[in-house]
């Protein structure tokens, strides 16, 4: 068989991830591709870029450097996702050698750029709701599905709405057809992107749809063979009672939730546009640890926003020792184009931002210690999805931990009890009970 080379590099989040598979399914629809982690013998090079913050965009043109020393002749360069979206033809302005550019919310349309030299499709408002998800996962065990793509927000620091476009919801039923296709391919788990996930339902193409949230999940529990359902990221302003109560009694939801806080200071959150304060936040964080106290609780944080004041810092601070995160991603804030915040004034010294960041980073690592440190001896039922090397297979548990226990491919795509053996920051070792 002569099928052609893909090497692809994927930046950025799980909607990326996603994307980057649906882009090997559109390949394959127009003829075979074979996937390389040797780029000088692939015949098409994809990039797909992520633009949230600075740095990985200033990767990009040296990335590209790079490809275009070591590929072969002949060989195709494409450059895909956010940063395609909002540099756009600018890109082959400044690296000729890529071939095409395709934004974020054009994967669709991979097949008809590829043979066309220098094309651009990088059309925010294109409609891909009923776009047949593509063929193709990289692990039939992880099974990731869009609900919605875009985002209805306008959060000032923030690049997304300008990359991705307007948020619109995949209809119920394609979602409901696309869970159950993973499932026959293997997968128990489901993990359900967008934006704003709690959104969904509010901006579909055809006006005959209604299914909120709270129901698309309730239509999801009822798949036979589907045993668990995570998604990411909810906003805290749509965590309503109603949504709230159905995570924590459906047994098919996995008990993590993600709520990106971002700023603790509610003068902060404002200038943000997010639309809570910290009393909103905390109440809701409250609501979640008292209706299913074995929740765990994600959040992403930015310091350094333009105008934050020790003050406003120490809001973060005190949101953090009142929720005590089970995890926390947490950012410099970067300066991004199109967006509200990249031109307020009182932009903060890059040596105070990062002082914070530590500051912040230090005390979640010790009350994370604690929390891990918490699980030995603990049984948790474990979701094996990965051949890991030298023997070992990871898995999450019900809220979230990783895991990684010694076994063969015989455990993917089960659930079993581990206890647990040795705890690190990262990940929980254990053992098959
Ligand atoms: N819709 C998602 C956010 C997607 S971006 C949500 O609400 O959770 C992922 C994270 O990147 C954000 O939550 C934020 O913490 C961070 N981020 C976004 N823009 C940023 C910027 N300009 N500087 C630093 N971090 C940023
Ligand atoms: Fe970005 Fe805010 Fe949407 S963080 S993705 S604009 S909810």
């Amino acid at each position: 068989m002569n099928s052609k080379k893909l090497f692809i590099e994927t930046l950025g989040c799980a909607m990326n991830v996603r994307d980057s598979e649906h882009m090997i399914a559109e390949l394959n629809k127009k003829e075979s591709y074979r996937l390389t982690e040797n780029l000088s013998e692939a015949d098409l090079i994809i990039i797909n870029t992520c633009s949230v913050r600075e740095k990985p965009v200033a990767k990009l043109f040296s990335e590209i450097g790079v490809f275009k020393k070591h590929k072969k002749e002949g060989a195709k360069i494409g450059v895909c996702g956010c940063t395609a979206s909002h540099l756009g033809k600018d890109i082959i302005k400044r690296a000729p050698v890529v071939d095409f550019v395709l934004g974020a919310r054009n994967v669709s349309k991979l097949k008809d750029v590829i043979d066309k030299k220098h094309s651009v499709e990088v059309d925010i408002d294109f409609d891909e709701t009923t776009y047949a998800f593509g063929e193709y996962r990289a692990n039939p065990f992880k099974a990731m599905v869009n609900i919605t793509i875009g985002c209805d927000k306008s959060c000032t620091f923030c690049i997304v709405p300008a990359t991705r476009g307007d948020e619109i919801s995949i209809p119920s039923k394609l979602i409901v057809q696309e869970i159950e296709k993973a499932v026959k391919g293997g997968a128990k788990e489901v993990m359900l992107l967008g934006q704003n996930v709690n959104n969904y339902g509010k901006h579909f193409t055809s006006s005959d749809e209604t299914c909120n949230f709270t129901e698309l999940l309730q239509k999801i529990s009822k798949i036979d063979g589907l045993e668990r359902i995570r998604f990411t990221s909810p906003h805290p302003l749509h965590m309503d009672d109603e949504f709230l109560q159905e995570f924590a009694s459906n047994p098919k939801i996995c008990k993590q939730i993600h709520v990106p806080l971002q700023s603790g200071s509610t003068k902060l959150l404002k200038e943000m546009k997010r639309g809570y304060t910290k009393e909103n936040f905390l109440n809701r964080c409250e609501k979640i640890r008292t209706l299913c106290p074995q929740s765990t609780i994600s959040t992403d944080i930015i310091v350094g926003f333009p105008n934050e004041s020790d003050d406003d810092f120490e809001d973060t601070m005190e949101v953090l020792e009142k929720v005590r995160f089970e995890q926390m991603f947490s950012f410099k804030y970067s300066p991004r184009p199109h967006t509200k915040a990249a031109e307020f004034d009182n932009q903060i010294d890059n040596q105070i931002a990062g002082e914070r960041l530590t500051r912040l980073q230090s005390r979640h690592t010790e009350i994370l210690d604690e929390i891990m440190d918490s699980q030995i001896d603990t049984i948790h039922s474990v979701y094996f999805d990965e051949l890991k090397p030298n023997g070992r297979v990871s898995g999450r548990s019900d809220d979230g931990k990783l895991f990684f226990v010694e076994g063969s491919e015989e455990l993917l795509g089960k659930i079993v009890d581990v206890k647990v053996t040795k705890t690190s920051r990262g990940a929980l070792e254990g053992v098959l009970i």
